[in-house]
């Protein structure tokens, strides 16, 4: 049972506050009855009507797009600024990011318009893995990036365990490349956790998710999902393993 502006919202009628307003003006009939209950649940069996046309369940569709710098990572942008959602104009469906990469962080972000696989990439128990290439300030003390690895307190809490590597340094322009491998997603997690010791990142790069990679894909490009792809997700975060 799902909440029925959830279920509007999923058949692309408007977006979950659009689809309240349509209920509360009494335009939503269930099983030939008007609703303006937000509170209402239904199920796949029951029939929704809104403005008198039946809402039929959209399809699933599963995205990966090779989110280039300077883009934002919601469905809408206020500012008027571009969004995930413009790299698919031919797309009926209404897909949205999964998770978040912040407006300057290039790379790997999975698009989709299922809820229960969204949620299964990006609750923290899930532990999906992220992989990222940071270009930083500095060059990070051993101890430091040991302390990054370990977990490291920021003001939201402390950052479960990473696997962080150097993969080189510059002491011409004093910066360094660190690889950091982290299985939750606080906000800016990434560049908070630079911060903390005082690298703060130049450039930010998310190479890997779960088992997928831009490979073959340039800034801007995304490719459907394949089933198989798509499966092994779910199983990787159902067991922890991939299938
Ligand atoms: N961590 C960050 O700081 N930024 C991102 O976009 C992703 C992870």
């Amino acid at each position: 049972m799902e909440r029925l502006q959830k279920v509007m919202a999923q058949a692309g009628v408007a977006s979950r506050r659009k689809s309240e307003e349509l209920i509360v003006a009494g335009k939503v009939k269930v099983n030939g009855v008007v609703t303006t209950e937000l509170g209402t649940r239904v199920s796949t069996t029951d029939r929704v009507e809104v403005e008198g046309v039946q809402l039929v369940k959209e399809q699933n569709v599963y995205y990966l797009l090779y989110k280039p710098k300077g883009v934002i990572s919601t469905a809408n942008d206020e500012k008027g600024r571009k969004t995930v959602v413009d790299f698919f104009p031919e797309i009926a469906e209404r897909i949205y990011p999964v998770g978040r990469l912040d407006y300057d962080t290039s790379g790997i972000i999975l698009m989709t318009n299922d809820g229960d696989f969204s949620y299964l990439m990006t609750h923290p128990k899930f532990e999906i893995k992220k992989r990222y290439i940071a270009k930083v300030k500095g060059i990070p003390r051993r101890e430091d990036l040991r302390k990054l690895e370990r977990g490291i307190e920021l003001e939201d809490g402390m950052t479960a365990p990473a696997n962080v590597k150097t993969q080189s340094v510059d002491k011409k322009t004093m910066t360094s490349i660190i690889e950091i491998t982290i299985h939750e997603g606080k906000n800016r997690q990434v560049r908070r956790m630079f911060d903390a010791i005082e690298c703060p990142v130049l450039n930010l790069k998310r190479e890997e998710f779960a088992n997928l990679t831009t490979r073959g894909l340039n800034a801007g490009e995304a490719r459907q999902l394949t089933v198989h792809e798509i499966k092994q997700l779910r199983v990787l975060a159902e067991t922890g393993k991939l299938g």
